[in-house]
């Protein structure tokens, strides 16, 4: 299976969050959107990292016959790496896990192996410290703006300190790896984030509970640009 190219490394990357799409017309949804769709963000709960549970893959496969972008999978799960072959398998472009789960090293390998790009994810009260000697070896980094779980939460702003650190590190190494921050992404706080050094910005609620959502998106990327 091929993968889907994610795109020049560093360049600002809109990703629409399905978690806020309506669940009854995801293929819709995510047609509605493409014009403006960099990535297409999939949120996978497992009802045990996270209280919530959502969708796996059967979704992911379902949806790849409608969409030509890069699936970015955000896999906030106690074990990734039991899935990582069958959203692989899906259509999954890139998959990101959670350094938390533990075993980050061998979950990097594994999806490496699988031609996945590979993420690593922190929640916003995980220090730099726990994702920095990973850099080196992942594609993605994921900085946390709301504790992962549910869609519609209010932006950390703390976290851009540390999506500035992780920003230093990555420029100062030349490293090939994006910076995405998830949770309370909208017009507002996109370009404070690009400001800290984020260049992937995933928005659920600002695109998809929007009367018109492509417009939406494209107002993002907008007050991205002009941050
Ligand atoms: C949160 C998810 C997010 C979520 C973001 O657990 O990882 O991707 O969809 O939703 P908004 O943009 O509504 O904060
Ligand atoms: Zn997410």
């Amino acid at each position: 299976m091929t993968v889907t190219d994610a795109g020049p490394c560093g360049a600002l990357r809109i990703a629409p969050s399905i978690l806020a799409a309506d669940f009854g017309a995801l293929a819709n949804a995510v047609r509605e959107i493409d014009a403006e769709t960099d990535w297409l963000h999939v949120d996978v709960m497992d009802g045990h990292f996270v209280p919530n549970v959502s969708i796996g893959p059967p979704v992911v496969a379902s949806l790849r016959p409608y969409s030509p972008r890069f699936f970015d999978c955000h896999l906030m799960m106690t074990d990734p790496g039991r899935y990582l072959e069958a959203f692989k398998k899906a259509g999954a472009d890139g998959c990101t896990v959670h350094v938390e789960v533990g075993g980050t090293a061998s979950l990097i390998n594994d999806a490496r192996a699988l031609g996945l790009r590979v993420g690593l994810a922190a929640n916003p009260d995980t220090p730099f410290d726990e994702v920095a000697p990973f850099l080196g070896d992942i594609d993605l980094l994921l900085l946390m703006t709301v504790f992962p779980g549910f869609g519609g939460q209010s932006f950390m702003g703390d976290v851009m300190t540390k999506v500035s650190e992780a920003r230093r590190e990555v420029d100062a190494n030349a490293l090939d790896v994006d910076i995405e921050v998830d949770g309370g992404i909208d017009l507002s706080t996109a370009p404070i984030a690009v400001h800290a050094g984020a260049n992937v910005l995933v928005a659920g609620s600002a695109i998809f509970s929007r009367p018109s959502p492509l417009d939406a998106a494209r107002e993002l990327r907008a007050s991205a640009e002009a941050h």
